[in-house]
């Protein structure tokens, strides 16, 4: 039997100007400067490919997932597969119906309502009415959203947004699913939920899934191949556990990823997180180490000519499936920040006693400046927690993700 899909050669390229349509004059001649020699230096400078020469294949029944950091080029793969947006070379052959849950905003009408949605995507996938109605309990009893049923999905918060789109993806009929992150939007029960459907999608009815996620857990425990991309390209493709350890072990490097490169910030950006770096007293690495005391350097850039006197700072650490396990913010201790005019400062987080078990995880962070959300960068570092004896005994118990001191005593 041939492939479900097969992905052969894909490219897809993306003009800068396309998301970035002001340039300044200023960086006009600088670029002039640096490079004055090559003709083709402003056309190479705004294109940039989202997806280089990749290919796979994935047969029926499979799950295959799709890990790598942020820009890796992980959505753009789903949107082509989908056809939401055409490859720029190669080809995507998809031997079945398609349903997708990507980014919020596709797949769903956002003025009409979630039970007309329900009909417009089974209609979508050639279903008639009569086998969308039999099916339409099952969607709503999933989804958890009937009393909201005859309300325009553009009303919806993103978690039913997300909890009636999954339900609408997993229940109508169709050989493949594409599933974006977007499941992480959901609370933790509700992705148990999504989880647990996917693996009888895939080994009761013999669908295929193409899974993108964060969640290293759920990858490895739904995915009979993984794709890990970086900058557009296959890095590895093999195996769950050896692919997501070769990312979780590969990806300290994640750590040096510029800060200035990612766009998937949130807040008004006038006070900018430019820096983030990590240390510890025991080794020159940029790790934690557990128990021993660790350092969260991070700088924060004034992008404005106006003096700013109300800053907080705060940064979380979270387990690599999102789980939250540490915050420390500025706030706590009524600290004073303030940055002069386009100016930059340097603030140090000293953590004593790292309650960590080895493991990676994620630092996220956060600048508020009078209440008001400034930056805001989701796992913006990634950070390997080793080994540091804890205890004192020599051993760890792993598997408890905070560790706190204790005793035992016989009384
Ligand atoms: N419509 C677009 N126009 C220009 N660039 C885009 C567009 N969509 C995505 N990109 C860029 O392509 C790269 C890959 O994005 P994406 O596929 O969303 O990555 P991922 O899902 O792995 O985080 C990023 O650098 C992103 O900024
Ligand atoms: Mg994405």
């Amino acid at each position: 039997m041939k492939p479900i899909i097969e992905v052969e050669n894909l490219s897809k390229k993306y003009r800068l100007g396309e998301i970035q349509p002001y340039y300044s004059l200023r960086d006009d001649i600088a670029n002039l400067f640096r490079n004055p020699f090559s003709k083709n230096n402003e056309l190479e400078k705004q294109e940039f490919w989202a997806l280089k020469d990749v290919s796979f294949k994935v047969d029926q029944g499979e799950v295959l997932g799709v890990i790598g950091p942020n820009g890796a080029g992980k959505s753009t793969l789903l949107k082509v597969l989908s056809r939401i947006t055409p490859p720029s070379s190669g080809k995507a052959i998809l031997r079945g119906r398609v349903a997708s849950l990507l980014e919020v905003g596709t797949g769903f009408n956002p003025e009409l309502t979630g039970r007309e949605n329900i009909y417009l995507n089974g209609a979508i996938l050639g279903m008639t009415r009569r086998e969308i109605r039999k099916k339409f309990n099952e969607i709503v009893d999933f989804s958890g959203v009937e009393q909201f049923l005859d309300t325009p999905v553009k009303r919806y918060s993103s978690g039913m947004y997300v909890r009636l789109a999954f339900a609408v993806a997993a229940h109508l009929e169709s050989e493949i699913l594409l599933i974006d992150e977007v499941l992480s939007v959901g609370d933790a029960e509700f992705q148990k939920k999504c989880l647990g459907k996917m693996e009888s999608i895939t080994k009761k009815q013999g669908r295929t899934i193409v899974f993108i996620s964060h969640n290293i857990n759920s990858v490895k425990s739904l995915c009979y191949k993984v794709i890990l991309l970086e900058n557009g390209i296959i890095i590895k493709i093999g195996n769950p556990k050896e692919v997501t350890d070769y990312y979780l072990f590969g990806v300290n490097k994640a750590s040096k990823v510029l800060l200035s490169d990612r766009k998937d910030r949130r807040g008004n950006g006038k006070i900018k997180l430019i820096n983030i770096k990590l240390s510890n007293d025991e080794n020159k690495i940029e790790q934690f180490v557990s128990g021993k005391t660790c350092y969260v350097d991070v700088e924060i850039e004034n992008k404005e000519n106006i003096l700013k006197n109300d800053i907080e700072v705060a940064i979380a650490i979270n387990k690599i499936d999102g789980t939250r396990l540490l915050y420390m913010g500025t706030k706590i201790f009524n600290m004073k920040i303030t940055l002069k005019p386009l100016s930059n400062v340097k603030l140090r987080c000293i953590i004593p006693d790292l309650p960590l078990e080895p493991d990676n995880y994620y630092i996220s962070a956060e600048i508020m400046e009078a209440g008001s959300l400034e930056d805001y960068i989701n796992d913006a570092v990634l950070v390997a927690v080793k080994n540091g004896d804890y205890y004192g005994t020599g051993k760890i118990w792993p598997f408890s993700g905070i560790l706190s001191k204790y005793t035992w005593q016989i009384s």
